[in-house]
């Protein structure tokens, strides 16, 4: 298959199905996150492919220090609010720290919550080689799984930080051998997350599933970023990975700053403003 054969504004709805067709055709995937469902109208009209309902909501909405106290509950809401505003895009849930570590069975009730109450296509996990088993239970019970593996968030106490993974030789072995054990599991893409760009690209040239990079070099089939750090919505965080398309915080500022203005001085409401 080539670009001329796929055409991707042709897809009504994506799915599992066609979102391999971009890898075969070489286009390009587009991910965004979203939280609420303002953002999730914008990006469906907009055109990414798929709209990710993630944890860092627990940060980047709710103002926590990181991602690992969100709850089931919290992602269920989002899941819900954020799949009202989509009608083309694939919505993809992210299953919580603890949601899926401790107990295949409970995993398995987990990752179905989303689909059955969140409205979601699909869920996301962290993880690699250890997270396999839990992978193929979600799968067999048929919900669709993207991977993630790389700066896993929701592991940053073991890694002591938010480092980069992957220059060490022993820790580049595991990635490679993590993302064939994802494609071999069954998931129909996966997130690589914070890695050294030429292994971004190994991996992508080693597995036939899509892979979706943040931080992880221009040859990843497709991106991802956090809604709110791409529109400068979110001060709080700076990475060398993020391109800032809008500084949102400032222009709200100044919006702010008018309206509390307008209405000192008693320009606001004016008479057109106001009922007769
Ligand atoms: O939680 C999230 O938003 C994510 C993306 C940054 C990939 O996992």
């Amino acid at each position: 298959m080539n670009k001329t054969d796929f055409d991707p504004k042709k897809i009504k709805k994506i799915n599992i199905r066609n979102i391999r067709k971009f890898k075969k055709a070489g286009i390009k995937i587009s991910v965004l996150t979203a939280y609420d469902y303002p953002s999730a109208l914008i990006l469906d009209e907009a055109g990414v492919e798929m709209v990710l309902v993630g944890d860092t909501l627990n940060t980047v909405f709710c103002g926590a220090e990181n991602n690992l106290s969100a709850t089931m509950e919290q992602m269920i809401y989002h899941t819900k609010i954020v799949k009202r505003g989509l009608n083309r895009a694939m919505l993809i849930g992210d299953m919580p720290f603890m949601s899926f570590q401790a107990d295949i069975g409970e995993a398995v009730g987990n990752a179905g919550r989303f689909l059955k109450e969140g409205g979601a296509d699909c869920v996301k996990i962290e993880g690699g080689l250890e997270i396999t088993p839990t992978i193929r239970k979600i799968i067999q019970a048929g919900i669709p799984v993207m991977g993630h593996i790389g700066l896993t968030p929701q592991s940053i106490h073991r890694f002591g930080g938010y480092i980069v993974r992957g220059r060490k030789p022993e820790v580049r072995r595991y990635l490679l051998e993590s993302a064939k054990a994802l494609e071999d599991a069954g998931c129909f893409a996966m997130v690589l997350e914070s890695i050294p760009a030429d292994l971004g690209k190994e991996i992508t040239e080693s597995v036939s599933i899509p892979t979706i990079g943040i931080g992880a070099g221009n040859s990843c089939d497709g991106q991802v970023l956090v809604l709110y750090d791409m529109l400068g919505l979110f001060p709080n965080f700076e990475a060398k990975y993020v391109r800032k398309y809008e500084n949102l915080s400032k222009r709200i500022h100044e919006a702010v700053s008018k309206y509390i203005e307008d209405i000192r001085n008693g320009d606001f409401p004016s008479d057109e403003e106001s009922y007769s």
